[in-house]
């Protein structure tokens, strides 16, 4: 096994009680260094969360085993290590990120850390390892995945990391951001076709914690997520949703402070939910918005019900959050029919990551 450099320790993250207790000095360092590296990647702060708004998503919960270590360089810490099991029924997969501070690059810290991920997967019974990551542009070739869509600087550090340990670029996701300071009339007029468009459908929507007449559609929406969004060859675990599980998730972002405003299209003749939408904002609403999940289940695609639930999520959004400046959204870049929604209503590409897989032998 690869040594790590001298001077470098790498120490298992306590997840405290609350993130200013005194045992929770490693978990407020590991917010400051994932923060410090996504502002060194992408030369923005809209990825930035705080330590208390980070913490409740770190907690034990019975759908995910979530382990977090520092790296420190002589006790300065320099990145952070994540290995996310899903426990799901049978699951071989593992979610796993390292991180560095960009000075502590190219020392041989990563390679050990990697070493020790891989390890850690197998002891669990992990095999499947993936990872996303933010690819700023670089001169040279270009790593294209199978999906035939998108590519990535192969010149990169990380690409080139991880393509030299065995990680394969199965997809590229396309960052992009809508500007909520610009008119509003584009929206206005696409929610208002997409609603000529939807007939037999109407709008709900809702502020976490979810109400009790949703939370069975929401649920069945949240567990489709993982089947009918386009995966590529990236391998998810068929996750099952109930009522316990949607109130475990509305905790976390109640916790964390956050505001998660949730835009649905009801079937009206069944009542059924069929498509959503949410946006997100941390508890400082002058900070950019998250959009997170955005879906419509197979069966009643094709009446604009994806424009429809965010077109309608925008438009509330202004009342909710009038000085967050933007919107980020992520999306397959393969994934046209939504891509041409986000496009339509002013979503531009501000950045493109790729979702790497290792499949160990
Ligand atoms: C990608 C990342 C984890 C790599 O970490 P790293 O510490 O730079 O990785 P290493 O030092 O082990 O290897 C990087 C290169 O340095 C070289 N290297 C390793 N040890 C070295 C040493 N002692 N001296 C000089 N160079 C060294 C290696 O040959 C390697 O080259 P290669 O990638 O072409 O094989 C780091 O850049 C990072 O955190 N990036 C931001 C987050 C990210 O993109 N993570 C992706 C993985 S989830």
């Amino acid at each position: 096994m690869t040594s790590l450099p001298a001077g470098i320790t790498i120490r298992p993250v306590t997840i405290p009680t609350r993130a200013d207790d005194p045992d929770g000095a490693d978990f407020r360092a590991m917010s400051g260094v994932r923060n410090a590296v996504y502002e060194e990647i992408s030369g923005h702060t809209d990825h930035s969360m705080s330590a208390e708004s980070l913490l409740p998503h770190y907690r034990d919960d019975p759908y995910e085993k979530r382990m977090t270590w520092l790296v420190l360089d002589d006790d300065e810490p320099v990145g952070r290590i994540g290995v996310d099991l899903p426990i799901e029924r049978e699951s071989t997969l593992a979610f796993v990120l390292v991180e560095l501070r960009r000075a502590a690059w190219g020392r041989g810290i990563g390679g050990a850390a990697l070493e020790m991920i891989e390890r850690v997967a197998r002891e669990h019974g992990r095999q499947t390892l993936q990872t996303w990551v933010e690819h700023p542009e670089a001169p040279g070739g270009r790593l294209h995945p199978p999906t035939g869509f998108g590519s990535v600087p192969a010149e990169d550090h990380a690409a080139r990391f991880l393509a030299r340990r065995g990680f394969a670029l199965e997809q590229v996701e396309r960052c992009s951001a809508l500007d909520l300071r610009a008119s509003w009339d584009r929206v206005r007029t696409l929610r208002d076709d997409a609603l000529e468009a939807a007939v037999g459908y109407r709008v709900v929507s809702w502020t976490l914690p979810t109400p009790s007449e949703f939370t069975a559609g929401y649920a069945w929406m949240k567990s489709r997520m993982v089947t009918d969004a386009p995966s590529a060859a990236l391998e998810y675990d068929d996750e099952v949703w109930d009522a316990a599980r949607v109130a475990t998730h509305d905790e976390r972002y109640l916790e964390a402070g956050q505001t998660m405003l949730v835009t649905a299209a009801q079937h009206i003749a069944t009542g059924e939910l069929c498509a959503f939408n949410e946006l997100v904002i941390a508890a400082d609403r002058s900070e950019a918005t998250h959009q997170e999940d955005t879906l419509v289940l197979s069966r009643h695609r094709g009446h604009r019900l994806g424009m429809l639930v965010k077109c309608e999520g925008l438009l509330a959004w202004r009342a909710i959050a009038p000085d967050s400046p933007r919107v980020l959204t992520y999306n397959a870049e393969e994934n046209r029919p939504m891509l041409d929604i986000n496009e339509a209503i002013g979503f531009a590409p501000i950045a493109y990551e790729g979702a790497w897989k290792k499949v160990l032998r």
